[in-house]
């Protein structure tokens, strides 16, 4: 019954497919009932930094074009480009001034054409990221409306008088330091930006800024794009009436008061807006992906939308900063993933915060760990997105001094905040000087730790952190129980090893992860998951000696990881 109401529903949508001429897949469910970004390993590419073909110091399309087979052959089904639109890159690209091309610096339009088609070739998909609460104040639209109160424009942006001469008109402040109001003596009135004064706030409450938007959407979606990476979506709608927001106590990194962004953030006409956004790309069989920085289990449950018809794949935060070991603090985010009724996802670190190998990492045991933290998001149920360089156990490379920083956060909050360059490093490919991705002296200096941590010397090394991510990626992409499996919780009260099933049938696959400094035994009696056996074949683990396939006696190394099939 059920696998027919499946075939059903694969019939319908199948019928449904736009007939558009866009190289958008069309829409099918597998036998299991799951779309292609269920079964898909997200990987956001930070363009600057992955490969440079023309050697200027700056990575670009046809760097990411000549690396597409290192990517499918790690395992990864889906790209997610951060910017790459023409931008003065005050943000580096966050600022965009057209939404509707390619940064002379990352390539060409017809640049782009030729990598989406190559990309489809090898089975691998693109997601563009949105950067839609805000533009450049290059942006046309921008500069039209800040010429005169009277602009066609004008209303696509938050102008608002001054409180009192001098003062802006409330007391909101931006995510990057000081007021979120700049004056513009042009036409006497401040703007809106949340980020940097180069950053102003779209108007979203202005019908020709939504339609002009969504156009956007359905260019890229004609050029091949498969979704949308949604930058900075909590953020886009304002208070209309500008009430100040409550302040809390204590100071923040630029040395501004501690504000609760009550009227800007996470305003309820954010999802109105998102159902919307999501009608387009469903016309596209596309996946939105939302940069959601919720702070509970219901913030998160409302952004999939309560007929799942908002984001289909909004980032947990929640998730991705626990920042400890802690078995116990990752079980209580996972049971929240799974309580939302949206399909999980699992990120563990991106452009804007410190890499995960740092974060989790003990300075003894780094490349352990981070096999440690893959053997664990990439074994959950839900889609993982990774970032790039985490496979080879890349690290941080902040600078040191105040001249070198390029991030305005940096420049604005040093020394105590030091900015996002460390995390956006070039990627590694070799023990070349410039670890192989540029024959000139990179945008970002590398880290010394290139000359053990690259792709070539990885991949000669059956015990590399890239060895164990194959492994894992190609585990994930065949066995269903990874696939398909529901996610159950073992041994919840053990405060060092955290433990799992997925179950699948009669199939299940166990994960026994020691996140602990020492050795651990534990036993799994899974008689009451209807696996009375007590036995497993491993498929992957880091323990030395062999755990063997008993689970009453599973050994485990100092933060070791055994993942293992369950037989009956
Ligand atoms: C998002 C991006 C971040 C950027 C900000 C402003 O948080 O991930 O890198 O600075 O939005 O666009
Ligand atoms: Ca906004």
């Amino acid at each position: 019954m059920l696998r027919n109401l499946r075939l059903l529903a694969l019939l319908i949508v199948s019928a449904c497919v736009s007939t558009s001429f866009s190289q958008a897949q069309t829409r099918t469910l597998d036998s299991e009932g799951h779309q292609w970004w269920q079964n898909a390993v997200f990987y956001e590419i930070y363009p600057r930094s992955f490969a440079d073909s023309n050697n200027d110091g700056i990575g670009d399309l046809k760097g990411i074009d000549s690396k597409l087979d290192y990517l499918k052959d790690l395992g990864v089904d889906a790209l997610w480009i951060s910017p790459c639109y023409p931008s003065p890159q005050v943000d580096f690209g966050y600022d965009v001034s057209d939404y509707e091309n390619i940064d002379p610096m990352y390539g060409t339009l017809k640049d782009f054409e030729h990598l989406a088609r190559d990309a489809k070739k090898h089975d691998i998909r693109i997601i563009m990221d949105f950067v839609l609460n805000h533009t450049s104040p290059q942006h046309k639209w921008f500069l039209d409306s800040a010429s005169s109160r009277t602009s066609a424009h004008r209303d696509w942006y938050i102008w608002r008088d001054s409180k009192a001469p001098g003062v802006p008109p409330n007391n909101w402040l931006s995510g990057f330091g000081g007021s979120a109001w700049q004056f513009d003596p042009k036409t006497g009135q401040y703007y809106y930006h949340f980020f940097a004064i180069g950053q102003p706030d779209l108007n979203w409450r202005n019908p020709a800024v939504e339609k002009a938007m969504f156009d956007v959407t359905r260019f890229w979606y004609k050029h091949g794009v498969s979704g949308f990476r949604l930058d900075a979506v909590d953020l886009l709608f304002e208070d209309p009436d500008l009430h100040d927001n409550p302040l809390l106590e204590g100071k923040n990194e630029f040395g501004d008061a501690n504000m609760q962004n009550k009227y800007n953030d996470k305003l309820p006409e954010v999802h109105t807006e998102l159902k919307k956004l999501r009608k387009v790309a469903d016309e596209n069989n596309a996946v939105l992906i939302g940069e959601t920085y919720t702070s509970n289990r219901d913030e998160l449950k409302e952004y999939y939308g309560d007929h799942n018809d908002e984001v289909q794949m909004p980032m947990d935060f929640m998730f991705c900063t626990v920042d400890k070991l802690s078995p116990a603090e990752f079980r209580t985010q996972i049971a929240n993933a799974e309580s939302t009724g949206g399909w999980p996802v699992y990120v563990i670190g991106n452009h804007d915060m410190p890499r995960s190998y740092e974060r989790y990492g003990d300075g003894k045991h780094n490349d352990q760990i981070a096999k440690l933290m893959a053997g664990m998001y990439l074994t959950l149920r839900g889609t993982p997105i990774m970032y790039y360089g985490e496979e080879l156990g890349m690290e941080n490379n902040d600078p040191t001094r105040k001249e070198d920083v390029k991030d305005p956060i940096g420049i604005a909050g040093w020394p105590k905040e030091k900015g996002r360059d460390g995390e956006r490093t070039p990627m590694q490919w070799n023990d070349s000087p410039n670890a192989g991705f540029s024959q000139t002296t990179p945008w970002l200096p590398v880290p010394a730790s290139y000359k053990t941590h690259n792709v070539s010397g990885e991949l000669a090394d059956p015990a590399s952190v890239l060895q164990f991510y194959r492994h894992l990626l190609a585990l994930r992409h065949q066995d269903h129980a990874l696939l398909y499996g529901d996610y159950v919780a073992l041994n919840q009260d053990n405060p060092n090893v955290l433990s799992y099933l997925r179950r699948y049938k009669d199939e299940a696959v166990i994960v026994v992860l020691n996140m602990s400094a020492t050795a651990q035994q534990v036993s799994f009696d899974l008689s009451g998951e209807g696996f009375p056996s007590a036995k497993a074949t491993t498929l992957l683990t880091t323990s030395t000696g062999a755990p063997g396939g008993q689970l009453n006696q599973v050994a485990l190394d100092p933060f070791a990881v055994y993942i293992g099939k369950v037989s009956r």
